[in-house]
């Protein structure tokens, strides 16, 4: 049997010794310090000016999707349906309105020509996502996003380290979120963070991670200037936003700066993984036309290169003999269109006209592909694949 997990020995014994050799000493274990020192190393390996730590990814969704609306109104959001359920989900908690737009093939990514031709004059911002560690952007949609003065938000949970033109994925849109969940390249356990230039916008994420209160702003105007508004009410109990209490907590730091000293190198293994396995992969039987200039994938993704439900279902049993995990429908499951919780509050929106997302959904699966899995075993996962 080939058994090949989906993420393997990703928090290692020297991040708990690191947590250990913490715990010894400290006497500070929620928000402090070390998540102030992971949030500085996040926001220079990333470049960006300001970087909040919370804890999961779905968390630096909901309070980017709440601040959209603070600042810009609720509207519409451009989305896609190859994401995850909390890239919908905060949408609607937020009061906007999701947009579905078909996704390509060759990243898995909305396709700008989609994009640009659902934008509206209600559209708030394009939530797009960089699906299993392609880089889903081109220089084109930024710019003409830019020109069109819509914010972009972009979701890198499942692509730390991707690039467009050599710049890393999350520093070209208004935000960007990342997950370090266990499954992804790198991992606090669970924790996320919130990523911008933006001064005001980063300072409205302060205050939703904690209860929503004006103190946690580092903006001493802002503060100044809105305790001015509220003259009754106690500057350290004043509520602005309806905030959430998603704050990370200094363990999850810890590993976090533990981590990410490993990340870079650990990508270069997963690109040398994934440029192997497209090279072995029968093109006949598969798609392999991804674009894969700038991609650090933490999965192999498989699609079947024809709509095949009995191939497929031969790929899924071959792969469970061999104790392979995989995910049908790449990330999130596939078309989330075709979700309860969205069906429900959309219920006009027909899934099947998100052609792509549909393919994906009926014919495509994701395998794990982490550092130290061995060329050999790719090789083997190749030749049981182009066998079936
Ligand atoms: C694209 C994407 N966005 C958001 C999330 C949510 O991250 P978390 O699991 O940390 O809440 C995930 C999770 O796996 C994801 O794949």
């Amino acid at each position: 049997m080939l058994n090949i997990p989906l993420m393997s020995n990703n928090i290692k014994k020297e991040d708990i010794d690191s947590l250990i050799e913490f715990l010894k000493t400290a006497d500070r274990f929620t928000q402090g310090p070390k998540v102030q020192e992971f949030e500085r190393a996040w926001a220079e390996w990333l470049g960006v000016k300001h970087v909040l730590f919370v804890n999961s990814g779905s968390s630096a969704n909901f309070i980017t999707m709440a601040v959209i609306r603070d600042l810009y109104g609720a509207g519409e959001i451009i989305v896609p349906p190859i994401a995850w359920s909390s890239d919908i989900s905060s949408i609607f908690a937020a009061g906007h309105t999701p947009v579905f737009v078909d996704v390509g093939k060759k990243n898995l990514a909305m396709m700008e020509s989609e994009i640009l031709s659902h934008i509206t004059e209600k559209t708030r911002a394009v939530f797009l996502t960089h699906v299993l560690g392609f880089n889903g952007l081109s220089e084109f949609l930024v710019k003409e996003l830019e020109k069109r003065n819509i914010p972009l938000i972009e979701d890198v949970c499942e692509s730390h380290g991707a690039t467009m033109n050599g710049k890393k994925c999350g520093s070209f849109g208004l935000a960007s979120n990342f997950s370090f969940y266990y499954a992804h390249h790198m991992s606090t356990i669970e924790g996320g963070v919130i990523c911008t230039n933006d001064n005001r916008f980063y300072q409205y994420c302060r205050l939703y991670r904690s209860h929503g209160m004006v103190r946690e702003s580092t903006d001493e105007n802002l503060k100044a200037e809105i305790a001015a508004k509220y003259p009754e009410l106690r500057p350290e109990f004043l509520f602005l936003v309806p905030g959430y209490n998603m704050r990370g907590t200094e363990l999850n730091a810890v590993i976090g700066l533990n981590q990410i000293k490993r990340l870079d190198e650990n990508n270069r293994h997963r690109v040398e993984n994934f440029k192997l396995f497209l090279e072995h992969l029968d093109p006949e039987k598969y798609y392999t036309d991804f674009d894969v200039e700038g991609a650090v994938n933490y999965a192999f993704v498989i699609l079947l290169s024809r709509a095949d439900p009995q191939q497929f279902k031969k790929l899924t049993d071959t792969l469970r003999a061999e104790n392979v995990e995989f995910r049908r429908g790449t990330a999130g499951g596939g078309n989330l269109a075709r979700q309860p919780f969205v069906c429900e509050q959309m219920p006009e929106f027909d899934p099947a006209t998100l052609t792509n997302a549909e393919f994906i959904h009926f014919y495509g699966l994701y395998t794990g592909n982490y550092p130290d899995l061995s060329h050999e075993k790719i090789l083997q996962l190749c030749d049981l694949l182009n066998g079936i």
